[in-house]
């Protein structure tokens, strides 16, 4: 029966995820094709035996840590469902801070050009393409699964308006400028105890580990990013809870002005924007 598979999942989960139901109703609707509300509507059909081993392993690899966005394949962010997979970062929701700093800033500006700096599954750039379809969006990330992934979305998508590129970090672009940078680069240090964290354990180090301090990938970020904007034009980048001063200091030392930082829906520093002077 639905309900007892999806008890009996619960408790299994309980010891290694918080949010154990959620995610047992998740995998069991999307294995049976249906949504969360009929599952819950029907509990007391049965499963077949298929079904029932289907989701055992199911439980068991998700018990194992593995996100449940893998299992499913999929995750929503912003207005967009995106595919996603081992190999890139499962997008997080306080990541749309970017995108709504973004479509602030360029409110004004026709045809604004944007550049996605390390975009995993293409998730800030592909939703600014969509809301923005006069933009002109690059999604660059180094690794080639990530950017697999990331033009699978876009062609998935039809976003025309966007197109991916390898490369690292500025390395690469020449003399190519935006009216917006956006990223959410690696900020963990490779000491990080949440590295060691079941959940983290599956997404790839390359979109978590950073360096020595953490501050890597935003210090190089911050210092080249000046360089390749428009004038008036915007970087914002996320960065850990305890980072936002730091991420301050290395903008303003940039030469960026009115910077800001944003908060998550935790109350934590989580995204600091600047603007190139005009
Ligand atoms: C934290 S993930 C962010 C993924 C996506 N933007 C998101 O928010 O869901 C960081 C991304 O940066 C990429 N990356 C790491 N080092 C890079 C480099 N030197 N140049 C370009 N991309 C890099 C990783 O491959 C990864 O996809």
């Amino acid at each position: 029966m639905i309900r007892a598979a999806l008890e009996a999942a619960t408790r299994r989960l309980a010891r290694t995820s918080s949010s154990a139901r959620l995610d047992a109703e998740l995998l069991l609707a999307d294995l049976l094709a249906i949504g969360r509300a009929q599952l819950l509507a029907r509990d007391t059909d049965t499963l077949t035996a298929e079904q029932h081993a289907a989701f055992a392993t199911r439980i068991a690899r998700r018990a194992n840590g593995e996100p449940v966005a893998y299992l499913l394949g999929r995750r929503d962010f912003w207005t967009l469902t995106l595919a996603v997979g081992p190999g890139v970062l499962v997008p997080r929701p306080e990541t749309e801070l970017l995108v709504e700093a973004a479509l602030e800033a360029m409110a004004g500006r026709t045809a604004p050009r944007v550049l996605d700096l390390g975009t995993g599954s293409g998730a800030i750039g592909l939703a600014i393409a969509c809301a923005r379809p006069d933009a002109h969006v690059d999604l660059l990330d180094a690794s080639p699964a990530a950017l697999a992934i990331a033009e699978a979305n876009r062609r998935t998508l039809g976003l025309g308006n966007a197109r991916t590129l390898p490369g690292d970090w500025f390395a690469g672009l020449g003399s190519a400028r935006y009216d917006a940078i956006l990223s959410n680069p690696p900020y963990l240090a490779d000491s990080d105890p949440h590295l060691a964290s079941l959940e983290l354990a599956h997404e790839p180090p390359v979109a978590l580990v950073a360096g020595p301090t953490g501050l890597e990938a935003l210090a190089a970020i911050a210092r080249r990013a000046l360089g390749h904007l428009e004038p008036g034009g915007l970087v914002a980048l996320e960065h850990g809870a305890t980072q936002g001063e730091a991420v301050r200091s290395l903008l303003a030392g940039a030469g960026f002005g009115a910077i800001r930082t944003r908060f998550d829906l935790a109350g934590l520093e989580r995204a600091t924007q600047g603007t190139r002077p005009d």
